[in-house]
């Protein structure tokens, strides 16, 4: 992948963040709330973490993190218990669930999103033959494996998106790309910043809700805009869609990366390129914004790239 992780572009809150009193009023909202759930909960004052919840895993020796400079809200130290609060969606090959890490009797806390890949034997290996052109595996052995579809082989790949989409996440954090900060990964487990509300509510995908014109024009605007961040990384997202885009108050997230392709080296690169600019074009122009067309965007996503 030809990103490096240099800070030479504005960082991701810099550029979409409002500065906005709105922000503050949810944060402060939140601390409140578990601030006085905590009080209120007599087992939280035990030397252990409460049944089903778990000491936080971030500071654990083999926990890999996020790219520097870490944002200001990941909770980490000794004392954080994570709080599991349910799933929010089951996907084809992982399920998301919504986790609480606070330090007790203190206000740090916040919400996160788990996105932990299923069970070898319950997964759809939809992407893995297509994708895997072109991706480096450094060990001859895991190659092998990889090839023969053994059940080493495929415990590999399972690591293998979790692990891929903990780097594409940091890389694109980095570079100013509007994707969740990438906060842990532990074995097939990534842990992200919650994209949605303060109170646990998931931001909606791009295809599940209606917008005004206006909004439409500004989403196509931010899509555009976060496909250009990857093309200048040398990357297709690989499996763009309106159910991969989601909209947290009017700003554009994009989410579900493992599968990102190497425009350079793959030689499929540019084919996923263009389905991507294809799909995402064709579904804001069927909802109305006239100005989508996926010829014009491929040719700013290749200009972007240097390969123009
Ligand atoms: N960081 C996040 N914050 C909030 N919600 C999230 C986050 N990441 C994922 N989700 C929710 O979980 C859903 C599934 O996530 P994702 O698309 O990454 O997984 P998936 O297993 O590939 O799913 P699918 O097969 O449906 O594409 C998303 O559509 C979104 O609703
Ligand atoms: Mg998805």
């Amino acid at each position: 992948m030809a990103i490096t992780l240099e800070h030479t572009l504005p960082r991701k809150h810099d550029l979409f963040d409002l500065p906005g009193s709105d922000d503050m009023h949810r944060r402060d909202r939140l601390r409140r709330r578990t601030a006085q759930d905590r009080a209120d909960a007599p087992q939280l004052r035990l030397d252990g973490p409460p049944e089903g919840d778990r000491w936080s895993t971030y500071n654990d020796t083999g926990t890999l993190h996020g790219p520097q400079p870490r944002p200001d809200w990941v909770v980490d130290g000794a004392a954080a218990i994570d709080y599991e609060l349910g799933l929010v969606k089951t996907g084809k090959e992982a399920d998301v669930f919504l986790l609480e890490r606070a330090i007790r009797e203190t206000d740090r806390s916040t919400l996160l999103a788990v996105k932990r890949y299923r069970d070898l034997d319950h997964r759809a290996f939809r992407r893995d033959n297509a994708y895997l052109e072109g991706r480096v595996l450094r060990e001859t052995r895991q190659r092998r494996a990889a090839a023969n579809r053994s059940r080493f082989g495929r415990a590999l790949l399972g690591g293998q998106w979790a692990v891929a989409e903990f780097d594409v996440l940091g890389a694109l954090w980095a570079s100013g790309a509007p994707v969740p900060y990438p906060v842990q990964l532990v074995g097939t487990e990534l842990v992200m910043e919650w994209i949605g509300d303060d109170d646990g509510t998931a931001a909606p995908r791009l295809a599940e809700t209606r917008y005004s014109t206006d909004e439409l024009e500004s989403l196509w605007h931010q899509c555009i805009e976060a496909m250009t961040f990857l093309a200048r990384a040398h990357l297709a997202h690989g499996d763009l869609s309106a159910y991969n885009l989601l909209v947290d108050g009017g700003r554009l997230v994009m989410i579900d990366v493992p599968q990102a392709v190497d425009i350079v080296t793959n030689p499929r690169g540019i084919e996923f390129l263009y389905r991507d600019a294809r799909n995402a074009a064709s579904w804001f122009a069927s909802h109305g914004v006239a100005s989508a067309d996926a010829e014009s965007v491929m040719g700013e996503l290749v200009a972007a790239a240097g390969l123009g």
